[in-house]
């Protein structure tokens, strides 16, 4: 049996993990207490229930990163992914700490794009004769700080799944066209929707020598796309919506835009996280859903909701689960916690100055834009 954790104590991070999750529940609380206005909590969407349930805040990317930029709280906790309270780090001021309960919540997606490989993409576009002024670098929130600030450097912004249409129409009126970073799906739907055709998109392979297009195909392209994905959303297919409409007639399909093209042509409706939660709070008693995004939120709104008539079931039934969400456990939250009490800060999340101020820069026009 584990060593008692006496709660307020300096321990190891071991010993909070030995424990069992809602053996945390109280300490958990307490520590809050403790720590009154000090400390804001903001959990996304996709965090656990243990975890959830204990945020003074929850949301998808851009409202997270909305509240990180406004409170006045010291310390700011988050139960999310490293790229996000990399963002709360850029945002918020001086005196403020971010602090990411557990180090190995990263964002496979964000993974995808290396600085050095996003400066040598760059390099290609310019020798195609596609320098800053015809093209504008966007990339989606989940990317590292490194990149944002790319972006910035170059006149360009960040977007999130909740504002992707509106910073496209800001960079078009800007530049002839767009690099869009990391997630090829969201970039993809979103062109799409406005009317860009799939045929003026080149996907970009920072793998392959010269991203596997030609110069001249990158010439003609309105829209140049990563090649990311997020593993979580690329598993649904356009197979799944056509078995859940056949099986439950009448049905609203509402997917993640992460999600492939094929998927989200078939789906009613697509949205960031915030959009999802509103499209079932919103609708009529009775209404079903088929939900394409990651479980924890699916499973919550099913269970929330179906005391209210309506019914929330996953678009794909083998469960599609962001590992690294969910590694931040009640213990990670508590020995964060418990350590801030007793005066210190663990995992912070501290960004470079030279790479704040232009990552600073990027996501100031995307809360410049709105969501
Ligand atoms: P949202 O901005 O919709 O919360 O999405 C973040 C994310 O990582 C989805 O996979
Ligand atoms: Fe990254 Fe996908 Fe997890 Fe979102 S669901 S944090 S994009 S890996």
């Amino acid at each position: 049996m584990a060593t008692p954790v006496v709660a307020g104590a300096t321990c190891s991070l071991d010993d909070y993990l030995a424990m069992p999750d809602y053996s945390m529940d109280d300490r958990i609380a307490a520590a809050r207490e403790a720590l009154g206005e000090t400390t804001v909590l903001l959990g996304h969407h996709y965090q656990r229930d243990e975890v959830v349930r204990f945020a003074d805040f929850t949301g998808d990317s851009y409202k997270l990163s909305k509240i990180a930029a406004e409170t006045p709280a010291k310390y700011i906790v988050f139960c999310g992914v490293h790229f996000m309270a990399e963002s709360a780090d850029v945002l918020g001021r001086d005196d403020q700490q971010v602090i990411l309960p557990d180090m190995n919540a990263g964002c496979s997606m964000a993974d995808m794009a290396e600085i050095s490989q996003v400066e040598a993409c760059w390099e290609t576009l310019v020798r195609a004769g596609l320098g800053e002024t015809r093209v504008m670098p966007l990339t989606y929130m989940n990317s590292t700080a490194a990149i944002k600030a790319f972006c910035g450097e170059r006149g360009g912004l960040v977007c999130t799944s909740s504002n992707a249409r509106k910073a496209f129409e800001w960079a078009f009126a800007r530049a002839e066209k767009i690099l869009f970073l990391p997630d090829q799906h969201l970039g993809r739907n979103t062109a799409f929707a406005m009317g860009i055709g799939l045929d003026e998109m080149v996907v970009f392979d920072p793998w392959q020598i010269g991203g596997g297009v030609t110069a001249e195909k990158l010439r003609v392209a309105k829209v140049i796309l990563w090649k990311g994905h997020c593993s979580v959303h690329q598993r649904f297919l356009p197979e799944h919506v056509d078995h859940v409409r056949a099986k439950y007639p009448g049905i609203r399909v509402v997917v993640h835009p992460e999600c492939r093209w094929e998927v989200c042509q078939k789906a009613d409706a697509l949205g960031s996280t915030e959009r999802i939660v509103a499209e079932v709070e919103q609708a009529r008693e009775g209404t079903m859903f088929a939900i394409g995004t990651e479980i924890h939120l699916v499973n919550r709104l099913a269970k929330e909701y179906a005391p209210k008539g309506k019914r929330v079931i996953t678009l794909d039934d083998t469960g599609c689960l962001c590992t690294t969400m969910y590694r931040i456990s009640p213990g990670h939250l508590a020995w964060a916690l418990e350590n801030l009490v007793q005066g210190q800060v663990v995992n912070r999340i501290e960004v470079e100055e030279d790479v704040k101020h232009w990552a600073r820069v990027a996501l100031d026009r995307m809360l410049e834009i709105r969501g």
